[in-house]
C-alpha cells in the first residue's frame, strides 16, 4: 500500500504550538515504529484569512478531501471577532465538515485516574468514566434551510432552521452502532421528541438501524434529560448518539467530567473512499485559547491523542494509539502537568514542549 497521507492544518492561537508537538510524535513514529505518514500543511481559519481573505482556500479543500486524513489544530480569535460572519475562522471549519461530508462526530469522555480530581464532580462519580458521544455534524440546525436574518412587520427575525433526512439519521445512527459494537454494545440516542418533529423522525428512524444491531441495546432520552443525566450519573452511559446542536453542547458538558478540555480529542469521520478508509478530520475538542497562545503554556494532550485516534480510526493501527495513550496516562500518572491541569498553587507547571517531551520518553519506554 501507498504511504499513507496527512494533511496537517494547526489553524490559530494554540492550534500552531500543540501541532508542533504533534509533529514530534509523529516523526517518532516513523522513526522507530516505521509508521510513516507524507505529511503536508497548510492554514485554516484565521491563519487562512491573513493570507487568502477566506477561512478555507479551495485548494486546501481540494487537499483535505485527497489525503487520508486531516489533522486540525484549532481556529478562531479576537482579532477576527468583527469580521463579516461569511469569512469567520468557525466558517472554515463548519466548510470542511460539510464539504468532506464528515458526518459522524466522535467525542470520548474519558477520565484519567491520575486527573479524577480535577473534575468538578466527585472523584466517585467520574473515575473510571469512559463514554463516547456520536455528534451528528453535517446537518440539522447547523445548515438547515432556510438560515439569515429577515425583515418582517417591520422588525428584524433571526431564522435557522432544524432539518433532518431519514438518510442522515439513518447513517450517523449506523456508525454509533458499529461503535458500540466495539465497546460496551450500549447506545442512548438523545433529542427532543417531546416538542419537535425532527425528533420524533430521529427515534423512529434510529428504532429502525437498531434491528440491524440487536446485540446492542438501544435506549432513548430527551436532551435536556441526558444533560441532566451526564452530570448525574455518567458512568451509566457508554454510546451517546445525538444531532449537531445536543451535540455540541452534551459533548462539552461531558468533557468536563473529564478535569480538562485540554485532554479532549475527537474524530469526525464520513464515508469510506476507494481505499476503504473513512474520509476523516481528527481535532482537539479545545479551542484556539488566545489568552495563552504563544506562551509554551497550552496542553498538547488533546492534539496528540487526536493523532492516536487517526491511528485507530483511519489506519487501523489500534496497537499504535494504544501504545499513544497509554504513554500520555502514564505520564499523568507520573504527576506530570500542563497549567491547565495545576491543582495546588506553588507547583510549577511544564511547558507546552516539556510535556511533549516526557510524552516521548514514555513512548520510547514502551519499546
Ligand atoms: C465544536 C465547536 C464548533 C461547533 C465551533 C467552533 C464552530 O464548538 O466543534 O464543538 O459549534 O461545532
Ligand atoms: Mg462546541
Amino acid at each position: 500500500m501507498n504511504t499513507p497521507s496527512l494533511l496537517i492544518l494547526p489553524g490559530d492561537g494554540i492550534g500552531q504550538e500543540v501541532m508542533d508537538e504533534v509533529a514530534r510524535v509523529i516523526e517518532w513514529m516513523g522513526d522507530k515504529r516505521d509508521v510513516r505518514f507524507d505529511v503536508f500543511e497548510d492554514v485554516v481559519g484565521g491563519a487562512a484569512y491573513d493570507k487568502h481573505g477566506t477561512p478555507l482556500h479551495d485548494a486546501t479543500l481540494a487537499k483535505a478531501q485527497e489525503v487520508d486524513a486531516v489533522l486540525l489544530g484549532a481556529v478562531g480569535g479576537p482579532k477576527y471577532d468583527n469580521l463579516d460572519f461569511s469569512v469567520k475562522p468557525e466558517r472554515g471549519l463548519l466548510r470542511l465538515r460539510k464539504e468532506m461530508d464528515l458526518f459522524a462526530n466522535l467525542r470520548p469522555a474519558r477520565c484519567f485516574d491520575a486527573l479524577a480530581d480535577f473534575s468538578s464532580l466527585k472523584r466517585d462519580v467520574v473515575s473510571g468514566l469512559d463514554l463516547m458521544i456520536v455528534r451528528e455534524l453535517t446537518s440539522g440546525s447547523y445548515f438547515g434551510e432556510p438560515r439569515g436574518i429577515f425583515e418582517e412587520n417591520g422588525q428584524r427575525v433571526g431564522i435557522n432552521t432544524q432539518r433532518y433526512t431519514e438518510a442522515e439519521i439513518d447513517r450517523v445512527a449506523r456508525s454509533a452502532f458499529e461503535l458500540a459494537m466495539r465497546r460496551n454494545r450500549k447506545v442512548c440516542s438523545m433529542e427532543k421528541a417531546n416538542v419537535m418533529e425532527s425528533g420524533i423522525l430521529w427515534r423512529e428512524v434510529v428504532t429502525a438501524v437498531h434491528a440491524d444491531y440487536p446485540e446492542v441495546g438501544l435506549s432513548h432520552m430527551y436532551a435536556d434529560n441526558g444533560a441532566m443525566q451526564i452530570v448525574r450519573q455518567p458512568r451509566q452511559f457508554d454510546v451517546i448518539l445525538t444531532d449537531n446542536l445536543f451535540g455540541d453542547i452534551l459533548s462539552d458538558c461531558a468533557a468536563m467530567l473529564t478535569g480538562s478540555l485540554g485532554m479532549l480529542p475527537s474524530a469526525s469521520l464520513g464515508a469510506p473512499m476507494e481505499n476503504g478508509r473513512p474520509k476523516a478530520l481528527y481535532e482537539p475538542v479545545h479551542g484556539s485559547a488566545p489568552d495563552i497562545a504563544g506562551q509554551e503554556k497550552a496542553n498538547p494532550c488533546a492534539c496528540v491523542l487526536s493523532f492516536a485516534m487517526a491511528l485507530r480510526y483511519s489506519f487501523d493501527m489500534g496497537e499504535e494509539a494504544d501504545r499513544v495513550e497509554n504513554a500520555v496516562e502514564r505520564v499523568l500518572a507520573k504527576g506530570v502537568r500542563t497549567e491547565d491541569l495545576m491543582q495546588t498553587e506553588g507547583s510549577v507547571p511544564v511547558s507546552t514542549s516539556a510535556m511533549t517531551d516526557t510524552i516521548l520518553a514514555e513512548l520510547q519506554a514502551s519499546l
